[in-house]
């Protein structure tokens, strides 16, 4: 793979003792659900599914559940203070809490990762209702982030026992969003290595590819990056860390926004991202912007593609290739008060890497806002 440097040998098989199914579910803590809800509905094309709050019995938290083909967010409020959402909204801002996994057996799941050294997050927990029955255990990783295990062979409803199904008129069209196909994490400096252990041996993720700073950096800033990949391939996690550059890097303002390590950017697939793209512009979603002289050179860097470039270069949609074929990827700008978490529009074309050839563009973009910011 021409995007991937060395593999070190150590982390080249995933042991695939835990396998997962996919991404379950992502919850949000945010500072008010209903709002955010709203606005993932209108401006991503997602729909009402589950809730869960006082009208359920639930006196502390309210939950919203939209989904949108196989991609499921849970947004999370309290509704009261003192509370451990509260605290982590007040801490980080709004940020993914749970990715959860779905596997076959949540119980075997849990132990065999703290056989292997996991922190409990969660002992196994059976929820039923009439629908059937849900397992769920949880594991902590890198800062407040858990991830939290989910066998639900057994259940038929529509989310979770303890919500209801979220009857709402108001249900916008999809975007053609298909499912998360990565979720990227932000360490602290010198904590990557530490948690690419971490995915190997507590998971039996293998390591998949690896970036330093010569493949990534601009004149001012700099990062590393491993990415880690489940047995199967469905689920996929880099995680990056700062490296020293003249100035604040991009993971360094998260990190001091976001007051400690979290998810840096979900990257969601579709099957069009021409179509996606300009229905999310028109929605309101907002992406960061590069040169139009990237286009000028495009055709030399990545051959003949299938797309027509002026729609590309229209929208602002980056593309790159590799050994097994191209992909083409578009980054939001930070979807929340703090400079830091943001989303990933790709469409793979055989193209298994992450768009290595778009690093420096990408991150003159990104300085940009960072510039505008006064955190540059
Ligand atoms: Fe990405």
């Amino acid at each position: 793979m021409s995007t991937s440097t060395a593999v070190e040998n150590k982390h080249k098989e995933a042991q695939d003792f835990m396998p997962i199914n996919g991404t379950d579910y992502l919850e949000l803590y945010v500072s008010n659900s209903k709002q955010a809800a709203y606005y993932y509905k209108t401006a991503f094309g997602f729909k009402s599914l589950a809730y869960k709050g006082l009208e359920t019995g639930s006196r502390e938290f309210e939950s919203y559940v939209i989904e949108q083909d196989k991609i499921r967010l849970v947004l999370t409020s309290p509704l009261k203070s003192g509370t451990d959402v509260g605290r982590h909204v007040d801490k980080h801002g709004d940020g993914v809490k749970v990715t959860a996994l779905w596997v076959d057996d949540a119980t075997y799941a849990y132990e065999e990762a703290m056989k292997r050294g996991a922190k409990s997050y969660m002992v196994p927990v059976t929820e039923k209702d009439d629908h059937g029955k849900v397992v769920r255990s949880g594991i902590y990783s890198y800062g407040e982030v858990v991830h939290v295990f989910v066998e639900r062979k057994d259940y038929k409803g529509t989310f979770l026992p303890g919500y209801e199904k979220w009857k709402c008129d108001y249900q916008p069209t999809s975007t053609g969003l298909k499912f998360v196909d990565h979720m990227v994490g932000n360490v602290n400096e010198g904590k990557m290595n530490y948690w690419v252990d971490f995915y190997a041996n507590v998971m039996g993720f293998k390591q998949i590819m690896s970036f330093d700073d010569k493949d990534i950096s601009t004149d001012f800033t700099a990062l590393m990056s491993k990415v880690m990949s489940n047995g199967n391939g469905r689920i996929k996690f880099p995680i990056n860390e700062p490296a020293p550059g003249k100035k604040k890097s991009q993971v360094d303002e998260y990190l001091e926004f976001y007051e400690g390590e979290g998810v840096q950017h979900i990257a969601v697939a579709t099957d069009d991202i021409v179509k996606t793209v300009a229905d999310l512009k028109n929605r309101g979603v907002e992406f960061l912007t590069i040169p139009t002289t990237y286009y000028d050179v495009l055709t030399d860097r990545v051959g003949e593609i299938d797309e027509d470039i002026e729609s590309l270069r229209k929208l602002g949609i980056l593309v790159d290739r590799d050994d097994e074929g191209y992909l083409l990827q578009i980054f939001t700008k930070t979807v929340q008060a703090r400079p830091t978490m943001f989303f990933e529009i790709i469409q793979r074309k055989g193209a298994t890497s992450f768009g290595k050839g778009n690093f420096k563009a990408l991150f003159e973009a990104i300085e940009r806002e960072q510039e505008l910011r006064g955190t540059l």
